[in-house]
């Protein structure tokens, strides 16, 4: 008897308000050809003053649930990706666990920053595996607007607000689900991306980064990542339908792709419309991708990440 954990659903929400790269040329010296000549980025979504983490993710959680056809009681465990939680303590996963009355559940945060959805999801394919939980929902969700400094042009053009979430089901023998999940770190390049500040700092930080640093950093572990998962399953490109990665700068993804020969039309994008929303990132493009009709039942998916640590990581899915 082999389980495995099979997405039956799939949920987005980003907040209604919209900002245009041009709006930043009020703010800091920039320009909207700028910014998408190096990223790719567009618009991004940003949360409303009185919309919190917790808010977003119970929104894309609802929709995951709505699609699996379940309600919020049957679910075991809720596993949420972010790095921008509602409050140091306790947990955004339990905030979103009563809003949705999954009194059911038990509920935890896992922090790997972009990466934190593959490591979610690593997180609930285990408990699910090992038999501790039947259905969980895996959310990404973000503010990452509350943690930008906004006079730093080289990484407050870059992210944006908005969750994604999926729902899992621990099946018997099934001919969908997730074959497999693999997670890096490398607390060495702690410095390449962090916020400078956090609760043992008494400092509410912001975003820095070495943009060039994680920009090579991310081409080379991804493109492991990439190979080692395909090695792994005994795969070749042509045998992945959609290849979704985390959506932080367009040049990444097509350095990627360009790589692997991987053609674009087998890359879920999104990241013009959405900038990099960290943990969000992933379950949005797979959202995208359900609800236009490209995803369906049965394909062969690559999803993989990497953030701030840095973490990074990949899962292999038969959706
Ligand atoms: O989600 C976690 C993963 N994060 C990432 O993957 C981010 C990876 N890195 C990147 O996406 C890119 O490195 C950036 C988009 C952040 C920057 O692109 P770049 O091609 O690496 O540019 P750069 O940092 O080398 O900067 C080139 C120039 C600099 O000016 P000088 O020194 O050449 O005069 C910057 O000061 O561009 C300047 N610059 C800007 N100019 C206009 C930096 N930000 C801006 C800006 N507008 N917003």
């Amino acid at each position: 008897m082999a389980y495995q954990s099979v997405v039956t659903g799939c949920g987005s929400y980003v907040p209604s308000k919209i900002m245009m790269n041009a709006e930043f040329s009020e703010l800091i010296d920039t320009t909207d050809e700028w910014i998408i000549d190096r990223t790719g980025i567009k618009q991004r979504h940003i949360a409303a003053p009185d919309q919190f983490t917790s808010d977003l993710g119970c929104a894309a959680a609802i929709e995951a649930l709505k699609s699996a056809g379940k309600v919020a009681s049957d679910v075991d465990v809720i596993v949420v990706a972010t790095t921008t939680p509602d409050n140091i303590f306790p947990s955004t996963a339990t905030k979103i666990q009563a809003k949705l009355g999954a009194h059911n559940a038990f509920a935890l945060d896992i922090q790997a920053v972009c990466a934190g959805f593959i490591y979610a999801l690593a997180v609930a394919d285990n408990f699910l595996k090992t038999g501790q939980a039947k259905t969980a929902l895996v959310i990404g969700c973000e503010t990452m607007s509350r943690i930008i400094d906004w006079q730093d042009r080289a990484t407050c053009v870059l992210f944006g607000d908005g969750a994604g979430a999926v729902l899992l089901e621990r099946q018997e023998n099934p001919e969908r689900g997730i074959l497999s999940t693999r997670l890096y770190s490398d607390g060495r390049l702690y410095d390449a991306l962090y916020a400078d500040g956090g609760a043992s700092q008494s400092k509410h930080g912001t975003i820095r980064m070495n943009g060039r640093e994680v920009m090579k950093n991310a081409v080379e572990k991804l493109g492991s990542a990439i190979e080692n998962a395909l090695e792994a399953h005994n795969l070749t490109i042509e045998d992945i339908d959609w290849f979704v990665p985390h959506q932080a700068n367009i040049r990444i993804i097509k350095a990627l792709a360009e790589k692997f020969n991987i053609p674009l039309e087998k890359v879920i994008i999104n990241v013009e419309k959405y900038a990099n929303t960290s943990a969000a990132s992933i379950p949005l493009a797979l959202a995208t991708a359900v609800t236009d009709g490209r995803l369906k039942p049965g394909q062969l998916i690559i999803c993989e990440g990497i953030g701030g640590g840095l973490t990074w990581g990949s899962a292999v899915i038969r959706w």
